[in-house]
């Protein structure tokens, strides 16, 4: 992994933030180097014992990374895997692996779904991800009955330039609001409209609207959530045919402002086999926009996890 900017130590365990970049352990990355031996005949002697040592190692990694998941840091990258691994299917039976160990995996797409420029941009229903352009940060899973828990990608292939991978924790989003410009907080925690589905533009279709806030929970507690996605909230007022107020439309530039130049946010580019797991309910991730080497499009294994 290249990292261009990042910190360390992202464990904060009493206000769930990370430090500013700069420092430098690594408690949000674990290495797969020394559990090689076993995870290596993961699947190829079924029911034998070298199997079952794998899934035994797969477990004990489960554990870890969840024990990174559900407190600070809130997420957790998965490096080392090596190159051959991705080639012979394994990378991909370690990934399913641990996908069925921290929660049931959304198979309505699934298990995985591939994110990778599918050449239509600029067409109508066209999400970001089936493009090669950034997102904006955003949280996944827009109808209001379908929020992830947990959101993991395994990097196939890399883009040959850009495809960047950005992380924001909305502990640090929240800490800075509330220390500068509360009164956006106050609109977060407002109900808003959200499309949930992709429908031509330009169509009002009331149905696919949901209305829920941005934020929820208490920092102090630790129970802090976001859910947001700059575009389906725009969208929401278009398909309600409302006009979004000056209040609204000024905090919601506020909150971007504030993702877009969090000093904690973790910037880095994956590589082929590594796999990162995200808490979709604390952590915001975006992707730059990039481009292709002729003939292999950069390719995203995505998974979507529940009820861990
Ligand atoms: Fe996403």
């Amino acid at each position: 992994m290249q990292v261009s900017r990042m910190q360390g130590s992202l464990c904060d365990l009493e206000t769930g933030c990370w430090p500013p970049a700069g420092s430098s352990s690594g408690d949000w990355r674990i290495s797969l180097g020394e559990w090689a031996p076993e995870l290596a005949v993961l699947g190829t002697e079924a029911g034998g014992h070298e199997d079952r040592r794998a899934k035994r190692a797969l477990d004990a990694l489960a554990q870890l990374a969840r024990g990174k998941l559900y407190r600070p840091p809130y997420m957790v990258l998965l490096t080392d895997m090596s190159a051959a691994w991705l080639e012979d299917g394994l990378a991909e039976r370690i990934y399913l692996g641990l996908c069925e160990r921290l929660g049931r995996l959304d198979l309505a797409r699934g298990p995985f779904y591939d994110v990778y420029d599918r050449k239509i941009s600029g067409r109508d229903h066209v999400r970001y991800s089936d493009t090669n352009k950034s997102h904006g940060f955003h949280t996944d899973g827009t109808a209001s009955s379908n929020w992830p828990e947990l959101v993991g990608l395994l990097c196939v292939r890399q883009a040959s330039s850009g495809g960047m991978t950005r992380l924001v924790n909305i502990y640090n989003i929240h800490r800075r609001l509330l220390d500068d410009s509360p009164e956006v907080l106050e609109v977060l925690r407002r109900d808003l409209p959200r499309q949930t589905r992709s429908i031509p533009e330009g169509a009002a279709d009331r149905s696919a609207v949901d209305v829920y806030p941005v934020l929820t929970g208490r920092a102090p507690d630790m129970t802090l959530g976001c859910r947001y996605m700059r575009r389906w909230v725009d969208a929401g007022f278009v398909m309600t045919g409302q006009m979004p107020s000056a209040v609204v439309v000024t905090a919601l530039d506020a909150f971007d402002q504030c993702l877009e130049s969090d000093p904690a946010m973790l910037l880095f580019r994956m590589r082929p086999g590594e796999l990162v797991f995200l808490n979709n309910r604390v952590v915001l991730h975006d992707r730059e926009a990039y481009q292709d080497a002729e003939g292999a499009p950069r390719l995203m294994r995505r998974a979507w996890l529940y009820g861990a």
